[in-house]
């Protein structure tokens, strides 16, 4: 199967009350991961790269590898662009067959960011390329984009609305009061907020920052209208773990594929969990 628009399985997602998993990748090994995992689960999934990424492996590399997944693997899979401030990489991305992006304009004052986002969206749909916009700010670091606690900041429900009509994106990022990377305790969703938003706007919602958010809470965010959720950090813990204990149980271990494939096993199993933790299992039967 070639790579296709997420908006063919996000809207779907959005019907049925559950949420696309959308994971963040970094090399080979966590793509096979994401895409065997999503295949085992037998449901739609969508590959991310920062821009960090993208710098570490190169655009050529990462999409010819989702590309050659997506032909092995008979499952929908969407290849999108994570939290991308530049227009130029943007339409490099486009042209090496990336399916969805994000331009992350948040940072920039009210009418910068409509801007530029609108600018983003007219090339890109006129490809059947989605586009997720964002309003508010998420705290936390991903990759190489920090935002500080205190310049973190939520979504109001009527910029919503406005941002929505005025920039023509297919799915909008909320800051509810996740935040990428790390928690230091729980964190503590604004659900009313998330209400409001969902009761004013009809496109698909999306939330960042899901790594170590108690499942309680993503079922909520769910029954109250999230459709995709972000997942980066809770990958590369067990990763990093997997190849930290190959080497602690066989300190003479030179050998990649031993202490790679033990990562990509690990990050397997979380990404089957997620993917279930979004009742997306089998939600690819629906799209046929
Ligand atoms: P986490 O690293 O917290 O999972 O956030 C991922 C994310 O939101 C990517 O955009």
């Amino acid at each position: 199967m070639a790579l296709i628009n997420p908006m063919k399985f996000i809207e779907k997602a959005q019907e049925k009350g559950c949420a696309i998993a959308s994971f963040n990748v970094h090399n080979l090994e966590t793509i096979q991961a994401v895409v065997e995992g999503a295949y085992e689960e037998n449901c739609p999934v969508i590959i991310q790269t920062t821009p960090g990424t993208l710098k570490h492996a190169g655009i050529p590399y990462i999409a010819a590898c989702v590309k050659a997944a997506a032909e092995l693997y008979d499952v929908p899979i969407a290849l999108h662009v994570d939290h991308c401030k530049s227009f130029e990489t943007i339409m490099q991305c486009i042209r090496y067959g990336y399916t969805s992006v994000m331009i992350d304009a948040a940072h920039l004052p009210y009418e910068e960011n409509v801007a530029m986002v609108k600018k983003v969206v007219e090339v890109a749909k006129s490809v059947g390329v989605a586009v997720e916009g964002e309003l508010g700010r998420i705290g936390g670091t991903e990759d190489t984009l920090t935002v500080d606690e205190r310049e973190a900041t939520f979504t109001v429900p009527s910029e919503a609305v406005e941002f929505v009509k005025a920039t023509g994106i297919d799915t909008l990022a909320i800051a509810i009061g996740t935040a990428h990377g790390e928690y230091k305790g729980e964190p503590k969703l604004d659900f009313e907020r998330l209400s409001e938003i969902r009761k004013c706007v009809d496109l698909p919602l999306v939330l960042h920052g899901a790594s170590g958010v108690p499942d309680y809470q993503i079922k909520e965010s769910l029954s109250r209208g999230i459709s995709k959720i972000n997942i980066a950090t809770e990958l590369k813990i067990p990763m990093a773990k997997a190849i930290k204990e190959c080497f602690a149980n066989k300190p003479t271990e030179i050998d990649p594929r031993n202490y790679m494939g033990a990562a990509k096993l690990a990050v397997k199993e979380v990404v089957r969990e997620k993917i279930r933790l979004c009742n997306g299992t089998n939600l690819a039967d629906c799209l046929k």
